[in-house]
């Protein structure tokens, strides 16, 4: 017995040992950790349950019958973070590159079917050569398995993807599909086609980091919701970032104790909006100070910096706040902030985290740009997310509520379930200035009539007391109490419930 015991231990660090100390060394030598390091990382102490330590790979091609690790790339299995239970897949990229095979991908197929079946999320730490080379098609069904369940996961449980090495080909298809990828800046990438096929088929000339950097990924495309400095950082937010999601889409986002009163006033926000309606704030101010200690955490901030998205706490209840950005485009909805805002709308509704709007928008960008782009189709996306969502929505308009952008904006017409406004609030068709240019056409040249004008449709639409006489507005609220206002609504509406009609899935302008 004892020989078996001590055969077991010797395996299990033969397993550990992944590609060999030299290959271990090249790992740190690029500032990155092991697969195991990071899961050490991410996991509570002593919780990280191990599975299929002992696969390994079925192929005899190019010699690889002589080449086999045990793990064969991949660590997987479930462990806690913060005490609650996520299943994982870490990729061993000091075995045959992390490359994945059919084995691997059949390790990393069952611990998405277990974490389905149980109802926990599922957490990738990508760090591959892609496809492995040396098994063909092979891999490519495997990587097509693990695509599959990703849309089948998809609303079920969350998927993270933390990039933390090489991620290219068909293989970003994976996170893609995934809620959330972080990156890690210098040491990962993700592209399509790697730069010198760019190179022969375009002639472009353009680095790795260029092409598929995290600073492309977070400030250019938008593929990813977030880049970090190194390894280590990006593991201890991700623990972070964790606590604010439920672990299914059966569940309400975890409950998390505060200190901080509810109906803390704050007097700074009777002058956060500034007395010139054409000067910009900094909503995030506002954002900050609603939330639970000023804790938000906040998803693509360089991305469509002109809409604000991530997760805060009120009451110690996890939300997902969506708030213009009057610092950047006037806080204008614009393509890349309708699929921005649109697709975290959508996760919030799918796993039952509540959504305060926070609103001060012009409207939609105009421009050829934004036409030929498809704004139409684009910022349908988020019309059609605010529309569909059925959590509590809570809006609160600070300023600007304009045409088509009022109406997207969580407003009571699209079942806003509670509808503030600040005493600031302008809600109208169009602003003061461009309302009476178009009314007023004819006395283009009468500078004077127009100022009357002006400042006639100004005290008659630019307040929210109109909006409010139809009840599109439930209160004009203090600014000072925002927090405790948004809190109550909150509040009330945790029993909430709604139903959208039953269909197959609906058909969002994609
Ligand atoms: C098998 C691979 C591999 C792969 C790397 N390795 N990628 N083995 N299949 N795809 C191995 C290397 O042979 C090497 O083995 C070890 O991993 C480390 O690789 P290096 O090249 O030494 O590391 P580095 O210089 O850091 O370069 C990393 C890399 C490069 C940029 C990822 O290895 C690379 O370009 N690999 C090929 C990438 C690729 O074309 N993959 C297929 C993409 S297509 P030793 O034994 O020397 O340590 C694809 C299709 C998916 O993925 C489609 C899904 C639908």
């Amino acid at each position: 017995m004892q020989d078996i015991l001590q055969r077991l231990e010797d395996m299990r660090a033969g397993a550990r040992m992944g590609g060999g100390q030299a290959r271990i060394d090249a790992q740190h030598g690029k500032g990155k950790l092991t697969a195991r390091e990071r899961l050490d990382l991410l996991l509570d102490e002593g919780s990280f349950e191990e599975w299929d330590m002992f696969v390994e790979h079925d192929c005899t091609d190019f010699g690889m019958d002589e080449n086999r690790v045990p793990g064969d790339g991949v660590v997987t299995g479930h462990g806690l973070v913060n005490g609650r239970r996520v299943f994982v897949f870490s990729q061993d990229f000091t075995v045959f590159g992390g490359s994945l095979s059919a084995a691997h991908a059949r390790k990393i197929c069952k611990v998405m079917d277990q974490a389905m079946k149980i109802g926990v999320p599922i957490i990738g730490l990508n760090d591959s050569g892609g496809a492995r080379i040396q098994e063909g098609v092979a891999s490519l069904a495997g990587y097509a398995d693990v695509f599959q369940r990703n849309v089948l996961a998809s609303g079920v449980v969350p998927q993270i993807s933390m990039i933390m090495g090489p991620c290219a080909g068909g293989a970003v298809y994976s996170p893609a599909m995934t809620d959330f990828i972080f990156m890690v800046q210098d040491s990962s990438y993700m592209f399509v086609t790697g730069p010198e096929v760019v190179k022969t088929v375009t002639n472009e000339t353009v680095t790795a980091e260029e092409l598929g950097g995290a600073s492309t990924h977070t400030s250019k495309s938008g593929v990813a919701d977030l880049a970090f400095e190194n390894d280590v950082e990006a593991i201890l937010q991700l623990r972070r970032f964790l606590g604010f999601l439920p672990l299914n889409n059966k569940e309400q986002p975890p409950h998390r104790p505060t200190d901080d009163p509810i109906d803390r006033p704050d007097l700074s926000l009777d002058t956060l909006v500034p007395p010139n309606p054409n000067k910009p704030y900094d909503i995030k101010e506002l954002i900050h100070k609603i939330s639970d200690e000023g804790d938000f955490f906040e998803l693509q901030p360089n991305n469509a910096a002109n809409i604000v998205v991530g997760f805060a706490r009120i009451e110690g209840h996890p939300v997902g706040i969506v708030a213009n950005q009057p610092m950047v485009l006037a806080g204008c909805l614009d393509i890349a902030s309708s699929i921005k805002a649109g697709r975290f709308v959508r996760f919030c509704d799918a796993f039952n985290i509540p959504i305060v709007t926070l609103v001060d928008v012009p409207g939609f960008l105009p421009g050829t740009a934004q036409e030929y782009g498809g704004i139409i189709k684009h910022g349908a996306k988020l019309l059609y997310a605010y529309a569909e969502a059925t959590v509590p929505k809570v809006t609160v308009i600070t300023r600007k509520a304009y045409g088509g952008a009022y109406d997207v904006m969580a407003s009571k017409h699209l079942r806003g379930d509670v509808n503030y406004a600040w005493p600031s609030a302008e809600i109208a068709v169009m602003g003061p200035k461009g309302a009476v240019e178009i009314i007023f056409r004819g006395d283009r040249d009468d500078p004077e009539k127009l100022a009357e004008k002006e400042a006639e449709y100004r005290s008659k639409f630019a307040n929210p007391f109109v909006a409010g006489k139809h009840g599109f507005i439930d209160d004009v609220i203090m600014p000072h109490n925002t927090r405790r206002r948004v809190a109550r609504a909150l509040s009330m509406l945790r029993t909430k419930d709604l139903k959208n009609p039953w269909k197959k899935h609906g058909n969002i302008p994609l």
